[in-house]
């Protein structure tokens, strides 16, 4: 059992929590998640640690509450428990010293960038970080990118908060200025945004790093359902990613078997009241 130790509200259904798991704390690596059942009989949902602290033993989750199973395990309080949290599970990022580096985040995806930022400036990079949202409120985890990254830059779709517009606007500004071109760019996000920032970044020949999040069920590599396809070879998320060479992804393949089974989480939300 996992005793959860704060839970916090970061925006609209996008909950922090920090859970007691020392031995996770100890080993997990930047880039890596966890597989989360709340009970018995409950779902596995796969969460990336966003932060550790080894020296307290706990993890941090950033928990987007969209489903029967993510609203039930953000309704657990300070003093509540999580019957299964396993892992370190999937590989870990390849951190180097690239130079300039541009980490992009949309939306509920900042929270999978935050611990890829923090490695890469453990490793000495210059880091320009480009969050954005639809509108101000979905912006998250300013302050604590700030904190690492040489510039953070802010879009909205709206304009309510920093540039009006995507995250590749700033990203293609950059680019085409050289004396701001990256070494290599990290994008984690909706599989639109990722596809964009391949798109952009491929011609100048930009190393691209996506994180991304397909189905997942067992995150151990036996079921399939996190398979995606990378150049000419079938890849399983979880434990060949959940990393991998933008320009090779087939984000249209991703987008398809994220939306496959639609029909049928509608019917089970409605049959769960939520
Ligand atoms: P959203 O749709 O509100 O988009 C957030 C931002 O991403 C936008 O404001 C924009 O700046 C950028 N963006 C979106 N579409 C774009 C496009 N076509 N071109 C350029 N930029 C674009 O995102 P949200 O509702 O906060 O996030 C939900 C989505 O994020 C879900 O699809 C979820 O699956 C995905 N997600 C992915 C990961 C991951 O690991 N890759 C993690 C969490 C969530
Ligand atoms: Fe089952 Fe990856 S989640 S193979």
């Amino acid at each position: 059992m996992f005793e959860v130790v704060s839970n916090e509200i970061l925006a609209e259904n996008l909950h922090k929590m920090v859970l007691v798991a020392p031995r996770i704390a100890k080993a997990r690596k930047a880039g890596q998640f966890v597989m989360v059942r709340l009970a018995q009989g409950e779902e596995r949902i796969p969460l990336t640690i966003g932060d550790a602290d080894p020296a307290a033993g706990t993890i941090t989750l950033f928990i987007q509450a969209i489903g029967a199973s993510t609203r039930k395990i953000v309704s657990t309080p300070v003093g509540g428990f999580i019957r299964d949290v396993a892992g370190p599970l999937g590989k870990e990022t390849h951190i180097t010293n690239w130079g300039r580096v541009v980490c992009v985040g949309g939306g509920v995806g900042t929270a999978v960038l935050f611990p890829l930022v923090k490695a890469l400036a453990e490793a000495g990079n210059e880091i320009t970080t480009i969050i954005g949202g639809r509108s101000e409120r979905y912006v998250i985890l300013a302050d604590e990118l700030g904190a690492l990254s040489k510039n953070l830059l802010i879009t909205t779709e709206d304009g309510s908060l920093g540039y009006k517009g995507f995250v590749t606007g700033p990203l293609s500004e950059m680019i085409a200025d050289p004396a701001r071109a990256p070494q290599a760019v990290f994008a984690v996000g909706p599989v639109p945004m990722m596809k964009a920032v391949a798109n952009l970044t491929r011609e100048p020949g930009i190393e691209t790093i996506v994180s991304l999040n397909p189905i997942m069920i067992d995150g151990t590599g036996m079921c399939g359902g996190c398979r995606v396809q990378v150049g000419t070879e079938t890849k399983f998320a979880c434990v060949d990613g959940p990393e991998f060479d933008a320009h090779l992804v087939d984000f249209d393949g991703l987008s398809d078997r994220l939306t496959s089974y639609r029909k049928e989480e509608a019917a089970r939300h409605a049959a769960e009241g939520c």
